[in-house]
This record gives structure tokens, sequence and C-alpha cells, in this order.
């Protein structure tokens, strides 16, 4: 590991702190975490009495990133039906990241169907981005889907078990009967439209879709349309999910 120059250890806010307000414990026990050698900043073990500048250091505790650097910007929208998920649309149609209307930049993580509501993140976190909508470390995503039909017991076995599509089949998943008509699906997988295909090729049309959950990210009193920034917390649970 590189030795921490004097300079970093003088400059900023003391550590301990800044773990504390990101959620990690009380001081006393982000003092633990310092002592114990789990607290990382830009690489490097920290030391007690270390200094972080919160505007340009890292810090990764047991290995997942903690959110401290103020320039970053994490915000849960709740899409209603008609407005796309990219951060443009050639067709002029209204964009999520116009929804939280701000000037910064903020990009969406993955995509939802225009004919699609519910749960999508903005960010301009790349590094979480990335690592939120790569299959490898994808994490799982819940969806509500009112169906043409009443599904049977065989048919939420296919949906489980893996169903056939043009891009190859599907990985397990869970699917649970909420209504005769409703079903809550949990993919790990992100393919394009992929719960209203594996929906389609059961004999199930989907007719209304929302997606309910993000990893650990759910939000039941965020009305379409509107959008609030996430906590600390919740931006940790997400490294967290999307590190292992
Ligand atoms: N599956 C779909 O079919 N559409 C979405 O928008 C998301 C998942």
């Amino acid at each position: 590991m590189a030795e921490e120059s004097s300079e970093a250890l003088s400059d900023g806010e003391r550590l301990q702190k800044v773990l504390a307000r990101a959620g990690l414990g009380s001081r006393r026990h982000c003092e633990n975490l310092i002592d114990e050698g789990r607290v990382l900043v830009n690489g490097s073990v920290a030391v007690l009495g270390r200094r972080v500048a919160l505007e340009s250091d890292e810090v990764v505790v047991d290995g997942v990133r903690i959110g401290v650097a103020p320039g970053l910007r994490y915000v849960l929208v709740h899409k209603p039906t008609g407005v796309v998920s990219t951060a443009s649309d050639p067709q002029g149609r209204p964009t999520v990241v116009e929804l939280v209307g701000d000037s910064e930049r903020l990009y969406p993580v993955g995509r939802l169907d225009t004919d699609t509501e519910g749960l999508i993140i903005l960010t301009n976190d790349g590094d979480l981005t990335f690592r939120l909508t790569h299959p490898s470390f994808g994490v799982d995503k819940e969806y509500l889907a009112w169906v043409e039909g009443e599904p049977s017991r065989g048919t939420l076995r296919r949906l489980r078990e893996g169903v056939e599509l043009d891009d190859g089949p599907t990985a397990p998943a869970r699917a649970a009967l909420v209504a005769p008509d409703l079903i809550r699906l949990t993919l790990h997988e992100g393919r394009n439209r992929q719960v209203r295909r594996m929906c389609e090729a059961v004999g199930h049309p989907v007719r209304r879709l929302v997606r309910t959950r993000i990893g650990p990210l759910t939000d039941r009193r965020l009305k379409p349309g509107a959008w609030r920034d996430l906590t600390t917390e919740e931006v940790r649970s997400l490294e967290r999910a999307s590190s292992s």
C-alpha cells in the first residue's frame, strides 16, 4: 500500500466524522473501523487522524466506496408513461432528466420503456452507473406486470425457470401472483423489453408494467412524475448491492 503524504493528513475533515455522517455508525465506531485497517483513502489504508477533502478523495470501507464527494448526485425518479428514459430524445418527447429539471448533467441508469412506469435512478456517478448496469454486477429489479388472462401455476413456473426468447433463454427469476392478472417478477438480467417479452412468450401480454424496486431501493410514496435525492444510506446500500 502507498504511504500517505503528511499533507493528506492535515487537509480536510476528520475521516471518522465523514464516515459517521455517511451513516457508518458513531464516531467511536468509525474510529475502530479506521484502527482495524478497514478504511482506504485513495487506495491506501487510512490511519487515525486522517483528514479527507470531500471534493477529491475516494473513501472505501470494507471494499465499498462511500459516497462522500459533494459533486456526485443520485436522484430517484418515478417515471410516468410517455416519458423517455434517455437523456435526450430526437423525437422531442419529454425525458426523465427534464423531470428533475436541474442544469447539472445527470444520466439515467439503465432504461425503462416509454410505456413502462416506475423507479429509475439518475446520477452523474459513472462508476456506480457502470456497476449497476453491467450484467456481472447487476442488482435485481422488481416489476409489477398486469397481464392479459390469468396465468396458471405452470406459467409462473416457466417464468421462474426460464423462457426462450429470440435472444436466448432467460435466467432464473422470481415470479409470484399478486392478483389473478398481476404478476410480481424479480429479474437479475436487464434485457431490452424483457418483462414484456417473457410474459408475451408465456401467452400473457403485459397491459401495464411498473418497476417497484431497484436492488435495495424502493419508495411507494414517490408519485408518478415525482423525484427525490437518495439518502447517503441509500447510496451506500446501492454500492454494497453492486460490489459483490
Ligand atoms: N422490462 C420491460 O419489458 N420493460 C421495461 O421497461 C423494463 C423491463
